[in-house]
């Protein structure tokens, strides 16, 4: 297994959590986000802004299939962003790439608590809406091929547990 890929909804660690792994595992770590945010040149807010959200999917589609490919050469974590892989023509090329797929799952409440008090967030409109668009991609969520508890724990902890499923099953053998 060279790649992991990390899933969730924004808010639950993904990024964070990755970068802890990626340093106790020695893989490089990538970001979807920032890496989308560096080939528009704009941030995620503005791109939203300026180009709507179905631009925004298309440039993730598309910086999802380069960090897909530039995976093969090196073991990489790959944080998504929260929507990413709750568009379904995402879901294949990730499966194709061999990727261990781990959702971290956090409870709505504690989402909402994380995710109030961060501002860059254009999904993050009112609490209806982000409670509406977190019972529509649990689904997707759970398709990932492990699901760890990532609420009410620390980052390095829930790294820990991440790792701790992947040993258990085998996929940091070699
Ligand atoms: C999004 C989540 C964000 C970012 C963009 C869209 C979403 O990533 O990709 O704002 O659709 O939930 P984080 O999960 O890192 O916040």
């Amino acid at each position: 297994m060279n790649l992991l890929v990390l899933v969730g909804f924004m808010g639950c660690g993904k990024s964070t959590v990755g970068k802890l792994l990626s340093a106790s595992l020695g893989w490089r770590f990538c970001d979807l986000d920032e890496r989308i945010e560096a080939r528009a040149g704009l941030s995620i807010a503005a791109i939203f802004a300026k180009r709507g959200e179905a631009a925004y999917r298309q440039l993730e589609s598309h910086e999802l299939l380069n960090a897909l490919g530039e995976a093969r050469a090196r073991r990489t974590v790959l944080a998504l962003g929260g929507g990413t892989f709750a568009q379904p023509q995402n879901l294949e090329p990730i499966r194709q790439a061999g990727a261990a797929t781990v959702f971290l799952e956090v409870g709505i409440e504690e989402l909402l608590t994380r995710c109030s008090a961060m501002a860059n967030r254009p999904l993050f409109r009112d609490e209806a809406s982000f409670r509406g668009l977190y019972e529509y991609r649990l689904e997707f969520y759970r398709q990932a091929r492990f699901t760890v508890p990532a609420g009410n724990a620390s980052p390095a902890e829930v790294a820990e547990r991440v790792l701790a499923v992947l040993n258990r099953n085998a996929l940091l053998a070699d």
